[in-house]
């Protein structure tokens, strides 16, 4: 089992080895993890901050790269449905960053 903690607040979920943050976020008790694609790696939404654990995660994936970019080393920040777990992790919600008026799109 893997143990999978949301902060702020401090939810903890217990979820299988090799499941994803995404599952963790379905199984806590008022945890939402944004979403368009129901996990399927596409939308993009469903991003998540590691505080702690890094180590008990799957490999950053290539859809992980083309939504995120290669910036994981700075950001700490992981697409939930495409991140596995294997021990003990703290995560945080990271929403997508709002576009400003006067940003290029
Ligand atoms: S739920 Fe859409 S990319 Fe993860």
């Amino acid at each position: 089992m893997a143990r999978v903690t949301f902060q702020p607040g401090g939810v903890t979920v217990e979820i299988a080895d090799g499941a994803t943050l995404f599952e963790a976020g379905a199984a806590a008790a008022g945890i939402t993890i944004e979403t368009a694609c129901v996990g399927k790696g596409t939308c993009g939404l469903c991003r998540v901050k590691i505080l702690a654990g890094a180590e008990a995660l799957s490999s950053y994936t290539d859809e992980e790269e083309r939504h995120l970019g290669n910036l994981y080393h700075l950001t700490r920040v992981r697409l939930s449905c495409r991140t596995r777990v294997s021990g003990d992790v703290t995560i945080a919600l990271a929403p997508r960053p709002a576009r400003g008026p006067g940003k290029p799109r």
